[in-house]
Order: C-alpha cells, then sequence, then structure tokens
C-alpha cells in the first residue's frame, strides 16, 4: 500500500518511462541494491573516493525516502563488505566517519518516516563511535512499524555462512532444512529479496547474500550509485514487474 500518492513520490516523470507501468499492486516486498561506483564517479570529477562515498550518502537517502513511500516493507543495501578493509587506511576512515555522521544526522528523519533499521553484519569491529551511531538507531527505531533499512556492514556473505554452520553445529547435531539453517544468518525472519539492484555495470554478486538471492530477480544498470535517483529506481521496479518469476517450475 502506498503512503504517498504516486504523484507526489515521482513529480517529474522524464518522458523515456511510462508511470502507467508501474502495478501498485505487485511491488517487491524486499529491494536490495549494491550501491556501487562512488569511487568512479568522484575520479571523473577529478576529486578522492571519499567525494562519491559523499554523495552516495544523497543517493541511499532518496531510494530510502522513495521506498517508504512506496510501501515496500524491507531494503537492504550493501554498505561495507569484509574486504573493504583492505581499501586503504584513509578511505577506510573516512567511510566509518561517513557512516557515524550520516545515521546521527538522518535518525531524526528516519524515526518520523517509521523506518526501522536492522543491521546485517557484524560491527564490533568498528571504531566505537561508528559502533555507537549504528545502536543508537536501532534502540531508537526499535518500535517502528514502517520500512525495515538494513545496511549491509562488514559484511560478507561466505563469512555469514560459516559463522552460521558453527552457530547451527553448537545446537543441533542432525543436517538442517533451508528454513531451520536461515534462522542461523543476519536475515532471520527477513525475506529474501525479490530485486537485487546494482548499479554501475558490473555483473557481478561480489559475496552479497549468496544464500539469500537464490531467487531474486537482478537488474544491472550502468548508473553509477551517486547518479542513481528515483526515476532510475522506478525504471528498475518497472523492470522488475516485467519479469516473469517461476522459481524453478514452468
Ligand atoms: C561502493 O562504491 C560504495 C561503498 C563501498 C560505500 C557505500 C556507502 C555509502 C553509499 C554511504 C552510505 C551510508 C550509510 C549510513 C549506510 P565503490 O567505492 O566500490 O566505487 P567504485 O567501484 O567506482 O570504486
Amino acid at each position: 500500500m502506498l503512503n504517498q500518492p504516486l504523484d507526489i513520490i515521482f513529480p517529474e516523470v522524464p518522458n523515456d518511462i511510462d508511470i502507467n507501468e508501474l502495478d501498485i499492486d505487485n511491488l517487491p516486498t524486499h529491494v536490495s541494491i549494491i550501491m556501487d561506483g562512488n569511487g568512479r564517479w568522484a575520479k571523473l570529477r577529478g576529486k578522492k573516493r571519499l567525494f562519491g562515498h559523499n554523495a552516495g550518502r544523497n543517493s541511499l537517502r532518496e531510494v530510502v525516502r522513495c521506498s517508504s513511500d512506496l510501501g515496500i516493507k524491507y531494503l537492504s543495501c550493501y554498505s561495507f563488505s569484509t574486504e573493504n578493509w583492505a581499501r586503504p587506511k584513509e578511505e577506510v576512515a573516512g567511510l566509518m566517519e561517513l557512516f557515524a555522521k550520516s545515521i546521527l544526522a538522518e535518525m531524526d528523519e528516519l524515526h518520523k518516516n517509521n523506518v526501522k533499521i536492522k543491521i546485517v553484519g557484524d560491527i564490533s569491529r568498528f571504531p566505537q563511535k561508528t559502533q555507537d551511531a549504528f545502536n543508537k538507531a536501532v534502540e531508537m527505531m526499535k518500535n517502528n512499524t514502517g520500512i525495515v533499512l538494513m545496511p549491509a556492514v562488514n559484511y560478507g556473505s561466505r563469512d555469514e555462512i560459516l559463522r552460521a554452520v558453527g552457530a547451527y553445529a553448537k545446537d543441533h547435531s542432525e543436517q538442517p532444512s533451508e528454513e531451520e539453517f536461515s534462522k542461523y544468518l543476519y536475515t532471520d525472519n527477513i525475506p529474501d529479496p525479490d530485486l537485487l539492484i546494482r548499479t554501475s555495470g558490473e555483473m557481478r554478486i561480489s559475496n552479497y547474500l549468496l544464500w539469500q538471492i537464490a531467487y531474486s530477480e537482478l537488474y544491472v544498470t550502468d548508473t553509477l550509485w551517486p547518479d542513481f535517483d528515483r526515476y532510475e529506481y522506478l525504471k528498475a521496479l518497472i523492470a522488475y514487474q516485467k519479469r516473469n518469476r517461476r522459481y524453478g517450475g514452468v
């Protein structure tokens, strides 16, 4: 169910998009995004990579807002992978600072919009300040009933699966069913993504939600993440609705 009228959510639809193609009764329940291309976007402007990450924050704000207005229930976004520690020290420190700063700055607005936050990943390796910001936001919004925003942070799918195997084996000796095993993943109780969007044209999954995307529809756009706005999102949603989801059936 929409939380805002469509013409408020999309006030200036470009000519190459037909908004009538969007079926508001068939929106994905869970959208997941690999937000790629911040570095390239910055490089194109002769700036440092962090300039791109800062701009990426605006895209994320717009997509969260738009998803919430559309009544989408879950939005997960790949924000920092277990492999990203290998980036230059300055970039990692800058990202940690950006996470803390943006959460604290956006928190009240998110709360007003009934957003709930669920962290996907292990933030215990983050600087205390960044952990505190995440924990504060989770705590503040824990009783909210709107969209669940799930930043994947210090997340890697193989790491997640290994942790789950270890934790499961501690509790049980028999082989788990898929359903039982899923309870040991960070995404316990969250339906699998219906739509996985990757920006900036790369055709790979990058160790992201390997278990959960078994039947997700993939949408890859060449648009770099900082240029991804509500209309790029609208295009992805319309493309998704044209897919015929068979889940291995006919
Ligand atoms: C990938 O671009 C982007 C990231 C690793 C960081 C994403 C972070 C944000 C958008 C800020 C979000 C803020 C919060 C609070 C979650 P890249 O650096 O891999 O780009 P490239 O492929 O062009 O180098």
